[in-house]
């Protein structure tokens, strides 16, 4: 029977901000452990991934950093490429959604649904920024979520509770530009009307078959996947808006299309197929072998993507023709860190790239433990006592442990060389039929999209190994030599348990598993050979091992969480960070550098200082409230900044020409925020 074939995607990062341990732990290490397995056990598989550099996420952050979303692409697709290689998940490709190639197919696929008429053209009334003159869709506006009332839900999705939205939906709407409630204006878009799909998709989801031709096995999919997609349906599929009034994306590439760029959720998923033909094209491949045919595309994602996965790219595929259609949709909950929600604002994340320069040797061990607490079927949480805990009392006492007497022994007793399997117990014959059984029932687990039990079902087999050796106590039956039989069979199967875990680990700790195939100078990457009970022979030389597991210090975990600790701390310390602001906002401020000239007391007002200030443009009087911090004569010829074009403010019958800034500690002191040379009055601040 001819292997089915495979081609997985996994969910397209933003490339607005660094990876963090949830999105490793929902999406990239769950694909990259079914991969691995995949090509194990010899089928033809594609595992396609890049970064996705659209869409507001991109622009918003640019916005927010000052610069360019060029820059803020090319910044973030770099640091999230390289921890993917430096944490050793195993893409075929890590394509970019800006790159011409993706473009062209993008655009090509628009033109392609637009000549089927699969897209409707209409005029309506949309939220208008009229301060930044721009229209507000998807995450230019945010509100309250209809469904479930978190503030701050996003124009096309609540983050909250996953539901994907339309800008009009959105309670109490809010332009995140300027902060301003929008206005409405008149625009036309594409759009495509999904509510004609509602009939096949329902029969897709839930039976498994397409226009009533067997598909794939819906019971594989996953509840939430299922029932998220079919609320969604229930509730009433509408037209949805395929472009945008936007500059930065991939341009509509018929008439009537100028201004206007695809949806970031048309334009994102086509980027798995414009990555998949870049990878062609490098390997010598026909990307259409990945993309038609008989082959099964898997999507791992996190919950909040799941419609635009399990929905409208379904439809965009099928609208096409010629393209397959999901197989599954793994879709993953989210994992928290320590009690609370991982968030990028309040910097309450473990970041990949800082973990992985932090410790570089501990690769696998964060694997395991993020496989381990996996939010496979609901939330889960990170926190680093159970990090700890893993690893020193599984991968360091249970597998480390057996591994090391293993190899330890065989040095000792025999060279290095393997012992001869002699006249088997009833409880070597159980050992081994155990040994057997365990990689079908990983098999089965990981086909079935359980990844975490799989894994659990590997270090079963450590546990065996450790148990059998605590069991048989061959270091005691050594002293005897009447056993010396008797020891050598129990050592065979020891080592034959070592190289079975070098198999069976590959998907889950590969830089675990290659260390076990040098220590037993044995490496086959081929699956069908785990279970195998005779996979090194009599006389077969093994190397000394090294610990593969050092224990984790209290130290480590300690200052691990003083680390988040302390950002917590500076969040209950000082005041939250402000909403969002921009550069167009900031530099609106007028902020340059002044000299004190005059400084005293307002009467009848004891907090009260008329200071004059020479600010270089001119010698202007301002009222600051720091009477009670300093006397007048102290504050001559000081150097203050000073925020110029505030309106005019009469106080205590004086006018009041603009604002010292000060910075104020949590004791309620303060401080000048001045310059810190001796500086021009009038410089500017910006
Ligand atoms: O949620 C996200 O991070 C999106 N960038 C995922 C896109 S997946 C695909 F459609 F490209
Ligand atoms: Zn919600």
């Amino acid at each position: 029977m001819s292997k089915d074939k495979y081609t997985v995607c996994a969910a397209l990062p933003y490339a607005n901000g660094p990876l963090h341990l949830g999105h490793v732990a929902g999406v990239y290490l769950p694909s990259d452990i079914f991969t691995r397995f995949l090509r194990m056990n010899d089928h033809d598989v594609a595992f396609i991934c890049g970064s996705d550099e659209h869409g507001a996420a991109i622009t918003l952050r640019a916005k927010s950093e000052g610069t360019t979303p060029r820059a803020i692409v090319d910044k973030y697709n770099k640091i999230i490429g390289d921890a993917f290689k430096d944490f050793d998940i195993s893409f075929d490709i890590f394509h970019r959604t800006s790159s011409k190639i993706h473009q062209e197919t993008a655009q090509d696929f628009f033109k392609v649904l637009n000549e089927k008429a699969h897209f409707t053209k209409d005029t309506s009334e949309q939220y208008y920024d009229e301060e930044y003159d721009q229209f507000l869709a998807d995450r230019y506006i945010t509100g309250d979520c209809p469904n479930c009332k978190h503030a701050n839900a996003y124009g096309d999705q609540c983050e909250n509770c996953g539901s994907a939205l339309s800008p009009t939906e959105l309670i109490n709407p809010k332009s995140t530009l300027s902060g301003k409630m929008p206005v409405m204006r008149t625009t036309s878009h594409w759009y495509l009307p999904m509510e004609r799909h509602e009939n096949w998709l329902k029969e897709w989801i839930k039976k498994g078959t397409l226009d009533g031709v067997p598909h794939h096995d819906a019971s594989k999919w996953r509840n939430q996947v299922t029932g998220q997609c079919m609320s969604w349906i229930d509730n009433g599929l509408r037209p949805r808006a395929m472009t945008r009034d936007l500059d930065w994306g991939v341009k509509v590439p018929i008439e009537g299309g100028d201004g206007k760029v695809l949806y970031v959720w048309l334009d994102a998923p086509i980027g798995y197929i414009s990555a998949t033909k870049q990878w062609a094209l490098d390997n010598n491949k026909d990307w259409k072998d990945y993309w038609t045919g008989d082959r099964k595309l898997i999507h791992f994602i996190g919950k909040d993507n799941i419609v635009f996965h399990a929905i409208i790219f379904p439809i965009l595929l099928k609208a096409h023709e010629g393209l397959i259609l999901p197989d599954n949709v793994p879709a993953y909950e989210f994992l928290n860190l320590e009690g609370d929600k991982f968030s990028t604002s309040r910097n309450w994340a473990v970041w990949l790239h800082e973990y992985i320069e932090a410790y570089p040797d501990k690769i696998d061990e964060l694997k395991y433990v993020l496989t381990s607490i996996a939010p496979e079927t609901k939330d889960s949480e990170f926190t680093w006592k159970e990090y700890q805990t893993r690893i020193n009392s599984e991968l360091a006492n249970i597998l480390g442990n057996f591994v090391n007497r293993a190899l330890v022994l065989t040095q000792k007793y025999y060279d290095g060389s393997v012992p001869a399997l002699g006249e088997l117990t009833d409880s070597d014959k159980d050992v081994i039929a155990q040994m057997e059984a365990i990689p079908v029932n990983i098999s089965k687990l990981v086909y079935d999209y359980k990844l975490r039990e799989a894994q659990a079902e590997a270090m079963k087999l450590a546990r065996l190994g450790n148990e059998y050796l605590a069991e048989t106590e061959p270091w005691k039956m050594v002293k005897d030599p009447a056993n010396t039989e008797r020891v050598a069979t129990i050592m065979n199967i020891a080592l034959q348990i070592t190289a079975n875990l070098s198999i069976v680990l590959q998907p889950f700790l590969p830089a675990t598993a290659t260390k076990l195939s040098e220590f037993l100078d044995f490496q086959t990457s081929d699956w069908s050979q785990a279970g195998n009970s005779s996979l090194i022979s009599e006389g077969h030389m093994t190397n000394k091992p090294s610990i593969l597991f050092p224990k984790i210090e209290d130290e480590m975990v300690e200052l691990e969480i003083e680390k988040l600790e302390a950002t917590k701390t500076m969040e209950t310390t000082f005041e939250p960070q402000k909403d969002e602001t921009s550069f167009d906002e900031f530099t609106k401020m007028d902020i340059r550098l002044g000299t004190i000239l005059e400084a005293e007391k307002v009467k009848k007002a004891d907090k009260l200082l008329k200071l004059l200030v020479d600010t270089g443009l001119d010698k202007r009087t301002i009222i600051s409230g720091i009477a009670k911090h300093y006397s007048p004569e102290e504050l001559i010829g000081k150097q203050v900044t000073v925020l110029m074009n505030l309106p005019p403010r009469t106080i205590r019958g004086v006018e009041s020409q603009g604002m010292i800034l000060m910075a104020e500690n949590e004791n309620g002191e303060l401080s000048f925020v001045a310059s810190e040379k001796e500086f021009g009055a009038g410089s500017g601040i910006n």
